[in-house]
């Protein structure tokens, strides 16, 4: 089901999401079909649980090659329950973010390059991964929802955050 995607300024998106205990339920089944839903809906790349309400550290991410976004590089269709990141590599990367929770806006974030990441899926089987680049970036965005974390508290310099149809009259970079 489609779900209302809640909009920077509702508190809800600002506190610290509670781990999954319970695996392989409908109740799970259900929100991840859901994330999914909205996801497709709005045209995201992810979506994470704190943005349709629900205070759980679940997101999912992932396309095939994209006719949306023809430049950006497939990533894996994902669900990440409790997820832990690390940067296996020193070096960040700053590029253009936008939101589902944020419409309208882009804002150049810098990330870690190369990292990995590790959690459980809705059966609460184990996946790792290293990814590095735009999938990299996607899973840290995605990831920060769940600690209250929008992007554009991580810009650090805001002449780089505006309105996308200014920034980008040729076409937009996605939204997370
Ligand atoms: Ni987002």
């Amino acid at each position: 089901m489609i779900r209302e995607v809640l909009r920077m300024g509702d508190a809800r998106l600002w506190r610290r999401a509670n781990p999954v205990t319970t695996f392989g339920t409908d109740a799970l089944a259900g929100l991840v079909t859901d994330l999914w839903d909205t996801m497709a809906a709005r045209g995201g790349v992810g979506i994470a649980a704190p943005q349709i309400g629900v205070e759980l550290r679940v997101v999912v991410f992932g396309f095939d090659a994209s006719e949306r976004y023809p430049d950006a590089p497939p990533v894996p269709r994902t669900v990440l329950i409790n997820p832990l990141i690390r940067p296996t590599g020193v070096h960040e990367e700053s590029d253009w973010e936008g939101c589902l929770s944020v419409p309208g806006l882009r804002g150049r974030v810098s990330r870690w390059t190369e990292i990995e990441y590790e959690g459980v899926d809705i059966d609460g089987a184990i996946v790792r991964r290293t990814a590095s680049g735009f999938h990299a970036r996607v899973v840290q965005h995605e990831c920060d929802h769940l600690d209250g974390i929008l992007y554009p508290l991580r810009i650090t310099d805001l002449h780089h955050f505006g309105y996308a149809d200014v920034l980008f009259p040729n076409g937009l970079p996605v939204e997370e």
